[in-house]
């Protein structure tokens, strides 16, 4: 605590002290002196805010006092004998680290310390201080070695006042000698030139992010957003993207395998994204910035219009018999009631001609009605009102059935799990990436999931999701929707819905996968923030389409046939059917028990007569 308040103070005095104090460095001209001298123009070029000493016991090559009295900076010393412990993260931000060798004998234990001590950090600014002697080439040639295997790119190695040695990384590592005089920077901020170093890489060909596909001329080409931010990267960096093995275009690797290639160094960098957080506890620091933040969701099928033999369900409802029998037996009784009173004709005052008049069930539905042709006034309102009413349903109720026939309305949306459950969908899920769902969820994974998940690798996945089957539901980050939707723009009806309420993950922070301390992700980072600032990002996004159209890996026609004519079918008037069998077998019921009564009548009547 104490110590890194005892920094900001000394930070703020800094600015003063250094400009002050230069010439009294300059003028001394022991060697130790002129060493400080040059950390001190280093600080000049760009201020560093620790130094860290690795040093053989007893022999330090560091004046101290000069250094602490101009610079009052931090200071961590660390000695062979403390080998295996390691500057806390903390301390590696902004790092200036100097290692004593000494001529006697090659200490690449200290060099090694160093590296682990610089975790993740290995472009730290390292100041080799060789000892008094010119470096012998044997020196040279290990210690280039080291720092080419452990990307060590911003070294420089002090030895005398007019000279030192510069080390340059690209294309591969060598040392030169340089005049003090002559030098504007020791050590350059940034590469902007990798002099076409080789580096391995592998797409992963998941679309839109990368895509292999071959030219008219046969030539192999990179497509997809973040295929095309790494050609660009790597021209405008002078580096030489390599496959590491030979790519065949459409072979998916699925990114969980590309990012352990990438942990275990097989490669040096993926095309391709991961994220750090689909659970916070798996936390993997070497991705490069965030290059989409996007949302992983579920496409099904879009809901499909109604069948036809469905449509008498919305049509033909309990409340409208219940309206319907209501307005019937109003209409009769009152029609009864009247006749009753005026006419004297008391058979149409019995219950069961109120309960089935014909008569009046017609003129409800507007058809022609059985009138008297002389009747009292009441009677004549009470028709024309029947008639009003007739006309209304008649007209409405088939206005609209057509209308629902020639549009049918669509089936009820899918917005939950359970709903697929119900409808029996399944959701294709592939089996490399279930692994990150089922920790993230954890104990919710096989409630969520039950009865839905069908299991399959990376490219059944992607050939089905491609090719538009809607037997199944798929997994759909948002990126690639992006490219469904431009592609379902041209279809004459769209094929994948989104359900919004089906979401996994929102929120993922997608970054390109980088090898362990390798120099490339600091050029990465400026590039990625450039690309999305500038929008380079939507254009490659658009390019990528447009790749994937002329490629023919997307079609802009449904694959499915369309159905322009709809012949009516006997499912079609499966209802009607129905009813029509009902009635006929009511009817018959009704028949046989009328000629039983009537004969039972005769029959009875005739024993009467006898
Ligand atoms: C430093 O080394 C260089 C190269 O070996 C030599 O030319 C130069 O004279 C040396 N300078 C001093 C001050 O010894
Ligand atoms: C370096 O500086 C010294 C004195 O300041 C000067 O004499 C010498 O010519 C310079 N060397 C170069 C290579 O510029
Ligand atoms: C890129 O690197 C190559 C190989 O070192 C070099 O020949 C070429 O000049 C470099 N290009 C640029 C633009 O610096
Ligand atoms: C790296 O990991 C991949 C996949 O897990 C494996 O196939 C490969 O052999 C590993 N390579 C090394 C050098 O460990
Ligand atoms: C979920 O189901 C799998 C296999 O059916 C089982 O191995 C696992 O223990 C279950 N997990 C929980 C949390 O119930």
């Amino acid at each position: 605590m104490s110590y890194t308040l005892l920094f900001a103070l000394l930070l703020y005095s800094i600015q003063i002290s250094v400009a002050k104090l230069l010439p009294i460095a300059e003028s001394n001209n022991n060697a130790k002196h002129t060493f400080a001298n040059t950390l001190l123009r280093i600080y000049k070029e760009t201020p560093y805010e620790t130094i860290f000493v690795l040093e053989n016991a007893g022999k330090s090559c560091l004046a101290t006092n000069v250094l602490e009295s101009s610079l009052k900076i931090p200071l961590i010393r660390a000695t062979d004998a403390a080998a295996g412990e390691q500057l806390r993260t903390r301390f590696n931000s902004n790092l200036l680290t100097i290692v004593c060798l000494s001529q006697a004998q090659m200490e690449l234990k200290l060099l090694k310390m160093l590296a682990a001590s610089l975790q993740y950090r290995h472009q730290t600014r390292i100041v080799l201080h060789f000892a008094e002697m010119k470096p012998t080439s044997a020196l040279l040639a290990t210690t280039r070695d080291f720092f080419e295997l452990n990307y060590m790119t911003n070294v420089i190695g002090f030895y005398n006042s007019t000279h030192y040695y510069r080390y340059s990384p690209f294309p591969s590592g060598n040392w030169k000698l340089e005049s003090a005089n002559t030098t504007r920077f020791y050590t350059p901020l940034h590469q902007l030139n990798l002099h076409g170093k080789i580096f391995n890489t592998l797409p992963d060909q998941i679309l839109p992010r990368s895509m292999v596909y071959v030219d008219a001329s046969g030539q192999q080409r990179l497509s997809g957003h973040v295929g095309y931010l790494m050609s660009t990267f790597a021209s405008k960096y002078n580096l030489t993207l390599k496959f590491v093995h030979p790519v065949t275009p459409g072979n998916i690797i699925h990114l969980t395998v590309l990012f352990d290639y990438v942990n275990n160094g097989t490669i040096d960098l993926a095309i391709s994204l991961t994220t750090a957080s689909f659970n916070p506890t798996r936390v993997y620091p070497l991705l490069s910035y965030p290059l989409e933040i996007i949302e992983w969701f579920v496409a099904l099928p879009c809901s499909i219009p109604l069948e036809y033999a469905e449509i008498y369900t919305i049509v033909v409802t309990t409340q409208v018999i219940a309206l319907l029998t209501l307005l019937t037996l109003l209409f009769s009784a009152l029609d009864g009631i009247i006749k009753y009173l005026f006419h004297k004709r008391n058979e149409n005052f019995s219950l069961f001609n109120i309960l089935m008049n014909e008569n009046m069930f017609r003129g409800v539905f507007g058809l022609s009605v059985l009138i008297k042709r002389r009747t009292v006034v009441s009677s004549k309102i009470l028709y024309i009102f029947l008639f009003l009413l007739g006309i209304f349903i008649n007209n409405m109720y088939s206005a609209y059935f057509q209308t629902l026939f020639t549009s049918p309305p669509l089936q009820k949306e899918i917005l939950s799990f359970d709903d697929m459950r119900r409808r029996n969908l399944k959701l294709m899920f592939d089996r490399s990436e279930v692994q990150l769902v089922r920790e993230a969820l954890g104990s919710q994974f096989n409630e969520t999931f039950r009865n839905i998940l069908v299991l399959a690798d990376t490219a059944t996945v992607q050939s089905h999701r491609s090719l538009y089957d809607t037997s199944y539901a798929y997994t759909m980050p948002e990126s690639l929707w992006a490219i469904f939707s431009a592609q379902q723009e041209t279809f004459e009806r769209k094929i994948y819905c989104l359900a919004p309420t089906l979401k996994f993950f929102g929120l993922l922070m997608m970054g390109i996968p980088v090898a362990e301390n390798s120099f490339l992700l600091e050029p990465l980072n400026k590039m990625i923030m450039r690309a999305t600032e500038t929008g380079l990002l939507l254009h490659w996004q658009a390019m990528t389409f447009i790749d994937l159209v002329a490629t023919g890996r997307f079609s802009l026609k449904v694959t499915g046939n369309v159905v322009e004519f709809h012949d009516i079918s006997l499912k079609d008037i499966e209802f009607p059917f129905h009813l029509l069998l009902i009635g006929l077998c009511l009817s018959s019921v009704v028949f046989i028990v009328e000629v039983s009564a009537f004969k039972l009548k005769i029959f009875h009547t005739k024993r009467v007569l006898k």
